[in-house]
């Protein structure tokens, strides 16, 4: 049986939800990737801080070190919301805190319409693992539908 982890960052409730429904149907643990600096709650100041985050490629420090959780792990779903086009940077941070060498890294996200935008890519890249096919809910998210996807990604 593989080890599986369900990391992901969320700001507003809704990627939470989702890596929930992924935890309820495949097992394994989850994971709250959580920045030192928490982001504030209003939408126009978070958009804002983003913003410039994403520009300057930031990596905003990480509240926890997550090297014994990733380094536990076989197969690390992360989860995250869509941020201008891109994952937020601290999942980036996340990712390059640890080697992910020898594990399978699957990639789910939700957004308010948009589409991954390659940060699925981004992710593979950044973490130097094998491309995997990732999961988008957009407006909503289809409980059902991920379900199965997460059961299908890692063969169950
Ligand atoms: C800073 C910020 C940037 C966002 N950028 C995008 C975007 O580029 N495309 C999109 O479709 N939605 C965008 N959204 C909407 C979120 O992706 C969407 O509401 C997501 O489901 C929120 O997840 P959460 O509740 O887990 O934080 C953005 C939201 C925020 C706060």
């Amino acid at each position: 049986m593989s080890k599986i982890l369900i990391a992901y960052f969320s700001h507003s409730g809704t990627t939470r939800r989702a890596a929930e429904t992924v935890q309820k149907a495949v097992g394994g643990k989850l994971y709250e990737i959580e920045p030192k600096n928490a982001y504030p709650a209003s939408y126009n100041e978070v958009l804002a801080i983003a913003k410039k985050e994403k520009e300057s490629e930031a990596r905003p420090a990480l509240k926890n070190d997550p090297v014994a959780e990733i380094k536990a792990a076989d197969v690390v779903f992360v989860g995250y919301p869509l941020w201008w086009y891109d994952a937020p940077m601290i999942i980036y941070s996340f990712l390059e805190s640890a080697s992910f060498k020898g594990k399978r890294l699957i990639p789910f996200a939700t957004s308010g319409g948009s589409g991954l935008s390659g940060s699925d890519e981004k992710i593979a890249s950044i973490a130097k693992t094998k491309p995997e096919k990732a999961y988008l809910a957009r407006f909503k998210t289809d409980d059902k539908e991920l379900a199965a996807w997460a059961a299908e990604a890692i063969g169950k």
